[in-house]
Order: C-alpha cells, then sequence, then structure tokens
C-alpha cells in the first residue's frame, strides 16, 4: 500500500487529540436507547416473512436492480410501492430514492436554480447542508426553529431580489435534538412570503400522525408544503426515502436529480421490506401507541428525577441530555453503558462545541423498568 498523506493524518490526529476520533462500534447487546429503530420494525418477523412473501407471490427471483432506474433497474415493485406510498402519505406523487441522504442531496442540487436562494435551519441534517452546498442557489441559514429570523431574512432578500425563488427547509423532528419547528407558523410564513416550504420527515414517520405518516399529516399540513422527505432507515427498520411531491416534481427529479439518476436502483427485496413494512403500520399502527406511552412516561421520569433542565424539550421519540465536553460525555455514556444502556454520545464536531449530549433514542419496545432505571443512573452521574 502507498503511504497515506502526511495532511490527512495530521486531520487524524487532531480529532484524536479532541477526544472526537470517531470508530465504528461493536454491536454491544445493550439495552437499546440509541438506535433509530423506534417501533422494533427492523427485527419484526411478520415484516420480514411479509416481504418474502411479496416476492413469492410475483415471483421476483433477483437480488439486485441491475441497474440505475432509468435504464434496466425500475423492477415492478418500485410503481406498487410508490402508489402505495402516494395514497399512504396523502400525496399527489412519490418518488423512491436510495437513502435518505440521496433524496436530499437530489432535491437540494437540483431544485434551486442559480438565482434561487435557500434558507435552511442552521441545525439541518448534513444530507441537507450537502446537498445545498452542491447546488448552484444563495444559500443562508436562519436561527434553529426561528420563524421570526426566517421572516425578517427573507424580507430583507425580498428588498434587494425580487426574482429569486425562495425555497425554505427544515425537518419535522431534528435527528439530533428531537424538538420540532412551529410547522403552523412556518406554512403561514412561507405562504405569505412566496416560498417553497420543503420538510424532512425523517424521525417523524412512524412517530406522528395517525398511522405514522408524520407531523405534517397530525397536523393537517401536508398539503400545504411544496416537497416532503420521507425514509425508511428510521421508525420504519428498513432502508431508502421517498420524495413526497406534485407529479411535476416528480418528473423534474426524474431528470435532473444526479443522486437518483446515477446510480444502481434498490434491490428487489429492499423495495419488498419497505412495501412490508409501511402495510404493517397501516393495518395495524405498529406499537406507536405504546412508543407514546413511553414517551410520556420517559418525560414524567424526567421531572421526577429532577433531570428536566439538562434536557432539550422534546415530545418525539428522541431526547437528549447536554453534557458539555466530549471527554465528559464519553465518561459518562461509558458508565451508563456499563450499567447495561446503551445510549450514545453525541460528540462535537457532529453538534456544535459546548452542546455535546447524551442522544436517548426510546422505543416502542423499551420497558418502563428500563426507562426507570437509565434515569436513575443518570441522575446518580450529576
Ligand atoms: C433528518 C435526516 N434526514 C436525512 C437522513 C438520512 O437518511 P438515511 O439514513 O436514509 O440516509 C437522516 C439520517 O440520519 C436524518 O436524520
Amino acid at each position: 500500500m502507498t503511504e497515506f498523506p502526511k495532511k490527512l493524518s495530521a486531520k487524524l490526529t487532531e480529532r484524536q487529540a479532541n477526544n472526537a476520533l470517531r470508530k465504528l462500534p461493536i454491536p454491544n447487546g445493550l439495552i437499546d436507547f440509541s438506535s433509530n429503530d423506534y417501533l422494533g420494525f427492523a427485527r419484526n418477523e411478520a415484516i420480514f416473512k411479509n416481504a418474502s412473501n411479496i416476492l413469492q407471490k410475483k415471483g421476483v427471483l433477483a437480488n439486485g436492480a441491475t441497474g440505475s432506474r432509468l435504464l434496466t433497474g425500475n423492477n415492478g415493485l418500485y410503481s406498487e410501492l410508490e402508489d402505495f406510498l402516494t395514497d399512504f402519505f396523502g400525496s399527489e406523487s412519490s418518488l423512491v430514492f436510495n437513502s435518505g441522504y440521496d433524496a436530499n442531496i437530489g432535491f437540494f442540487s437540483a431544485v434551486p436554480q442559480r438565482t434561487d436562494v435557500v434558507f435552511y435551519d442552521e441545525l439541518s441534517h448534513a444530507s441537507i447542508r450537502d446537498g445545498i452546498g452542491l447546488g448552484r442557489a444563495q444559500s443562508y441559514k436562519f436561527k434553529h426553529n426561528s420563524v421570526e429570523d426566517l421572516n425578517r431574512q427573507i424580507d430583507r432578500l425580498r428588498e434587494g431580489k425580487t426574482d429569486s425563488d425562495i425555497y425554505v427547509v427544515t425537518e419535522s423532528v431534528f435527528s439530533m435534538d428531537g424538538d420540532s419547528p412551529d410547522l403552523e407558523a412556518l406554512v403561514a410564513t412561507c405562504k405569505a412570503k412566496g416560498a417553497n416550504l420543503v420538510i424532512d420527515e425523517a424521525h417523524a414517520v412512524g412517530v406522528f400522525g395517525k398511522k405514522g405518516e408524520g407531523l405534517l399529516n397530525e397536523l393537517q399540513l401536508q398539503d400545504k408544503v411544496f416537497a416532503r422527505i420521507v425514509t425508511f432507515g428510521k421508525a420504519m427498520g428498513c432502508h431508502g426515502a421517498a420524495i413526497l411531491g406534485s407529479d411535476a416534481l416528480k418528473s423534474y427529479l426524474v431528470n435532473f436529480a444526479r443522486s437518483f439518476i446515477y446510480t444502481t436502483g434498490m434491490p428487489p427485496h429492499s423495495l419488498a421490506t419497505i412495501l412490508s413494512a409501511c402495510e404493517h403500520i397501516a393495518a395495524t399502527k405498529g406499537g406507536q401507541n405504546q412508543l407514546r406511552t413511553n414517551i410520556d412516561f420517559f418525560k414524567n421520569e424526567l421531572k421526577a428525577h429532577n433531570l428536566q433542565s439538562y434536557f432539550i424539550p422534546s415530545n418525539s421519540a428522541v431526547h437528549c441530555c447536554l453534557v458539555e465536553g466530549n471527554e465528559k460525555l464519553k465518561k459518562w455514556s461509558q458508565q451508563l453503558q456499563e450499567n447495561g444502556f446503551d445510549v450514545k454520545p453525541i460528540m462535537s464536531p457532529t453538534v456544535p462545541k459546548g452542546k455535546e449530549r447524551l442522544r436517548f433514542c426510546l422505543h416502542s419496545f423499551n420497558t418502563e423498568k428500563e426507562i426507570s432505571k437509565v434515569l436513575l443512573q443518570l441522575s446518580n452521574l450529576f
């Protein structure tokens, strides 16, 4: 092997010195307070078996897609899945991508044009920021969940520029904070200012909505946005994503979203698994009620242990306890792990310095005893 470049070695050394070197973890079999598998679908036997049934019934005996969807990879399961998603999420159209990361970079690199402007929440997921970075539009961040700041910035822009299309993007549940913006206020602002609102629902799908359709559906706002990004790797327990929007948006993305065009399609069994997971939640709600009960119980236990003030307020399945500094954070998460609980440290630079945190992901399968115990352990660390 050739020598590893010195500049790159220096960057790794710097990460190490900052206690921020990322390493691939080994599965530890501890009590799960860290995965995004909020409903336990990733190991749900009924979903697994039904996915196989779907493939068998259709006589699909294929391991791979064989090409891009625009060439040979667009097998029949895609249209069945997209029809299901369109109906389930209440949209005009849907387009499946290989992942949420691909969906966001595909959308934001292709849709906003050179003369357009994108406003994004300062805590937006890396996939949104990377997509914006690949695109040609000007972009500005607004303060986290601040509709006031967004309003101010749009007004300032409109004073000088009148011909730009404006895109506003945020998440309905923030992946590293668990909190949510005021979606009603955002919809009203975007309507008043003529801006196109795009909402990433990665961590809301399966958790909010009557059958897990997301927070926009829960608030009956699904028709008031330009596009939604839904992903299947979190509560749906599998992999992949879809962009929901108009037929015109779908056609545009098929023609211009490079992360859609220049990649091999999904293998049929991935599509069957997404379909199976979606059918399961549509038919049974998939443990959503139990997840909600657990979220409420967790919040009550925070109060009981006087821990509330250390946590970012959240109604979602993600609850974060701020613990400043990578070193202390690592130590605390290690102590929780030694006591049997898998709670992950979210270190800087994944989150800003000073905002390091323990991220508790709640699940329908966590028991009240587990929740009480992990919070008792946490309170002993303060
Ligand atoms: C808000 C948000 N959007 C998009 C993604 C990317 O989704 P995927 O894991 O399907 O690539 C994530 C995943 O971490 C996310 O948290």
